[in-house]
């Protein structure tokens, strides 16, 4: 057989064995697409009733996390649930002063406070020493939670972070103020954002903090190292950043990393968050009064009940944190939120949209227990 002939079967079998192989992976994709769902849809089934201490975790832990990092653990004693940062589930680039760990402790100390209140049973949050070792809920007496209580509860299985495109149209205004009275907690200031050239402000330090960013190769690696490319993967770790949650095609993990390094540019994610942000009703800025532990689980509280209050009036929410993690935009963010000499804490969009994305997972309830 003349040489030419038989290279090109041999290429013509790699490349028959290489789209088998793509082919397969992509089947693998969509078949284990469908039991993300049901596992993601399972962990938010909603509770009824009076509630077991391990069903009171279970809705804590569906709160807004950093990276998706659930940096949490609970202790369920006699009559308390303990919880406290489990600090192996630091992300030290993005977040070196764990600012983001104990924020995302505090969303989840709110939606247990809202879950045992809705199941009769009112609680005493107690900080330890400056809230380093995290919180205390004890359990005592019973209660029926106010309606704006009960709405926050009811919306904790459907809350998610949001990052598609929003429809532009404003909030009316006397939903921007229940928004504000729902979210109060106190050593918390919560600052609405809604004329255009105040959200094009925000937009400008967004892609400023994201150029910032892309350009850390260690951000970038701590990120990927917390990216979730197929459904299997996601599954099976119950945590990080599954990229169909945030509007990226689920792909093959292998395919997925390398099309992360591939695809994932400044140019590309500054012009995604641009529209994102045009797109959004408003901006909410949050600030503790004090820094410190203590203070940035307040500031998790009050953002947990301002993302709660606004799915149950069929508003999204997306963090878009860049101009509070490059400590260097804070000051500028601090002044146009009328916040200044404050370290502004979180910043997020909001809006409406009928896009519907995935849910992220979480890990099993088993896996956040401690004795
Ligand atoms: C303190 C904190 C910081 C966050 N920062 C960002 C961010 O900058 N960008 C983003 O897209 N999501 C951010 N998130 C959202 C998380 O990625 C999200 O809560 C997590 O993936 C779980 O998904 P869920 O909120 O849909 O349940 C943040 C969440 C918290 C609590």
């Amino acid at each position: 057989m003349p040489r030419s002939i038989s290279r090109r079967a041999v290429l013509t079998g790699a490349g028959g064995a290489l789209a088998l192989g793509v082919g397969a992976s992509v089947l693998d994709v969509r078949t284990s697409a469908e039991a993300y769902r049901h596992y993601v849809e399972d962990q938010r089934a909603a509770l009824s009733g009076p509630s077991d201490a391990r069903a009171l975790v279970r809705y804590a832990t569906l709160a807004a996390s950093g990276h998706n990092t659930q940096p949490w653990r609970f202790r369920i004693g006699p009559d308390e649930i303990a919880i406290s940062p489990d600090t192996a589930r630091r992300t030290p680039v993005v977040d070196p002063d764990d600012h983001h760990l104990y924020v995302s402790l505090g969303c989840a100390l709110e939606n247990l406070v809202l879950a045992a209140g809705a199941s009769g049973q009112g609680t005493n949050v107690g900080i330890s020493e400056d809230g380093q070792t995290g919180a205390s809920v004890t359990l005592s007496g019973t209660v029926t939670p106010g309606a704006d209580d009960a709405a926050m509860f009811d919306a904790i299985p459907h809350r998610q972070s949001c990052r598609a495109l929003y429809d532009g149209k404003s909030v009316a205004a006397e939903d921007l103020a229940h928004l504000k009275t729902a979210s109060q907690v106190p050593g918390v200031d919560l600052v609405l954002l809604t004329e255009r050239p105040q959200i094009n402000a925000v937009r400008d330090l967004v892609i400023s903090g994201n150029e910032a960013q892309l350009a850390d190769p260690a951000f970038l690696r701590e990120l990927k190292d917390w990216l979730r490319f197929s459904p299997k993967r996601a599954r099976e770790t119950g945590d990080g950043l599954y990229a169909a949650a945030s509007g990226n095609p689920a792909l093959p993990e292998w395919l997925g990393r390398i099309a992360f390094d591939l695809v994932f540019k400044a140019p590309a994610e500054n012009d995604k968050y641009a529209r994102h942000m045009d797109s959004s009703a408003g901006v909410a800025v949050l600030s503790a009064v004090s820094e410190g532990p203590a203070g940035w689980m307040a500031v998790g509280r009050a953002c947990q009940r301002f993302c709660l209050m606004a799915t149950a009036l069929g508003l999204k929410t997306a963090f878009v944190n860049q101009p509070v993690e490059v400590a260097g935009l804070r000051p500028q963010l601090a002044e146009m939120s009328g916040l200044s000499g404050r370290r502004p804490d979180l910043v997020l969009r909001f809006g409406r949209t009928s896009q519907v994305l995935p849910f992220s997972a979480r890990r099993p309830v088993e896996a956040v227990l401690v004795a």
